[in-house]
């Protein structure tokens, strides 16, 4: 088949949503219909539980799950699909911001009586920035919950997008009979108990009170056809481009757990999601029909069996064919490396592959030699952009207490960095370190890895920092008095980048105000 082919077959994708709204649900139904897997709860929940902060046993556990559901590979309809599962728990936020560089288009899971909540809201802010085409599985309507249109405006409102619904529903908890998929011009009814059966969606394109009225009773179709009125009134017409372009946001309602809405949803995405697109790199764009191969480095999954220190690098195959024992350019490095083992991931099993092609991931066994962002080619110089690192949330000096053993903690923590498990600063002055992470629990798990797999012993002091912003010098001389002045406030990143840690977000306010010619950022890429 012609890579042209096999680019249009491919569909790569990311689910996202608040932690409990049934993003492992509704992946485990796609698996399903896509018979990747056979029976439900067969997809373990890579959720880390709340109490399961001081259990690193429970940690160990859940790693081990993420790493064999961080990649779902399946067949539907002719067409490979890709799911990349994200961490829900939000101290692993950091990890889906980066699964979302290697997504062509993402689903974001509601539930419908909770609506937006913050999770969703930080992620889809990400998935907007990089104008990702994004559809909306409005989840657990056999539940009650809120009102259809204000749930809309709620998510119009707060995610800043266009939306569009492609199904509405009938009623909600115990009076939900089904959707009308919008889309397809299908009533489709729904069974609480069973299956979400092909039979029971009928195909109605003009929905009258006379042809509703048999299926779902006379209150239910007047109140279906005046939504639909308004939902016809209110909202745009369907356009591909808009959507692909991420400017339009397709909505589905259903209940993941009943299976219901879930083909509709999986049916529409199938036609409407985008193939591989290109990618952006520091040099040019790279169209995924390009012969040479190149990918990059978005995830790496250390082992954390201290006698086994293999990792696994996730590449994301952005143009031509991927060969297994050729030997390929690792840009960073100047190397040539070789992979004899690459494997793919369907569903949860992995398997050895001897070609892939742009959408695809593979996962490639590594003693040491990569770190998130890498880019592979077949020897030309690209730098993939699309992988910032954000202004950690918490941070804190690092001690470490046993003086002997400097060398394994400035290993273990260039290697647990570079696996992106939290990011580390170099003060400037003095070159105390500093770790910032997203939530609590990275320095539980750094503080543990350091000590079981490097051998190290290391503890934390508080210290009074507001952000990281990377630093931008528009005006050199401003940039020269501002470091003089600041200059116990001013780190280097590991990649040698300044940052500007200020204790205060007044602190920055006057910075800003003090030296317009220095803009300080909030992500690494800018
Ligand atoms: P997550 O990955 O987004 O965190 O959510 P997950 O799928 O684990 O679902 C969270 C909870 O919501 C689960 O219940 C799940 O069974 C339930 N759920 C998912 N979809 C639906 C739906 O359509 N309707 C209803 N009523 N519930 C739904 P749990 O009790 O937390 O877990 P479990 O014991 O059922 O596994």
């Amino acid at each position: 088949m012609k890579l042209k082919d096999e680019i249009a077959k491919r569909r790569t994708f990311g689910i996202i949503s608040h932690p409990d709204a049934g993003k492992t649900t509704l992946t485990e139904k796609l698996l399903l219909f896509g018979g990747a897997i056979q029976t439900a709860g067969a997809v373990k929940s890579n959720k880390i539980k709340k109490h399961a902060t001081s259990d690193f046993m429970e940690i160990e556990k859940q790693r081990g799950i993420s790493v064999a559901t961080s990649v779902m590979g399946f067949e539907y309809r002719d067409l490979n699909i890709n799911i990349l599962d994200t961490p829900g728990h939000q101290d692993f936020a950091e990890d889906t911001y980066r699964t979302l560089s290697a997504v062509d288009s993402v689903i974001v899971v509601i539930d419908v009586a909770k609506g937006v909540e913050i999770q969703t809201e930080k992620l889809v802010n990400v998935s907007r920035m990089r104008n990702i085409p994004i559809i909306v599985f409005i989840n657990k309507l056999d539940r009650e919950g809120k009102d259809a249109i204000d749930l809309l405006d709620e998510v119009e409102e707060k995610l800043g997008l266009n939306v569009l619904p492609l199904s509405w529903p009938i009623g909600m908890g115990q009076r939900f009979q089904g959707v009308y998929n919008l889309y397809e011009k299908q009533l489709v009814l729904f069974n609480p108990h069973g299956q979400q059966d092909e039979d029971e969606s009928l195909t109605i394109k003009e929905p009258t009170l006379e042809n509703l009225e048999p299926h779902i009773g006379t209150a239910a179709a007047e109140e279906l056809l005046d939504e639909l009125e308004i939902v016809t009134e209110v909202y745009d017409q369907f356009d591909r481009k808009e959507y692909a372009e991420g400017r339009q946001c397709p909505v589905f309602f259903g209940s993941a757990i009943n299976n219901f809405g879930v083909k509709e949803l999986l049916d529409c995405f199938v036609e409407i999601a985008p193939n591989p697109r290109p990618r952006i790199t520091e040099e040019r764009t790279i169209a995924p029909e390009e012969e040479a191969f190149t990918g990059f480095v978005f995830k790496i999954h250390a082992n954390m069996d201290p006698k086994h220190r293999d990792r696994i690098a996730f590449v994301r195959i952005c143009s031509g064919k991927f060969e297994r024992n050729k030997f390929y350019h690792h840009v960073r490095k100047d190397a040539k490396l070789r992979f004899s083992n690459p494997t793919t991931f369907m569903a949860s099993r992995k398997e050895i592959v001897d070609e892939s092609y742009p959408g695809d991931i593979v996962g490639l066994y590594d003693s040491g030699n990569f770190k998130i962002g890498d880019s592979i080619t077949e020897g030309e110089k690209l730098n993939f952009k699309g992988i910032p690192r954000f202004s950690p949330e918490l941070f804190r000096y690092v001690i470490n207490k046993d003086p002997m053993r400097f060398k394994q903690l400035d290993k273990g923590l260039i290697e647990l960095m570079d696996e992106g498990v939290a990011q580390l600063f170099v003060k400037v002055m003095g070159t105390q370190k500093i770790i910032g992470t997203v939530g609590a629990l990275q320095f539980d798990v750094i503080k543990y890895r350091l000590e079981n797999e490097y051998g190290a012993n290391c503890d934390y002091q508080p210290i009074n920092i507001h952000k990281a912003l990377w630093i931008e010098v528009i005006n050199k001389e401003e940039f020269k008095d501002f470091e003089k002045r600041k200059a116990k406030d001013i780190a280097k990143d590991k990649d040698g980048n300044l940052v500007y840690l200020p204790e205060t977000a007044w602190s920055l306010k006057m910075a800003q105000d003090n030296y317009p010619g220095i803009v300080f950022h909030e992500t690494s890429e800018f």
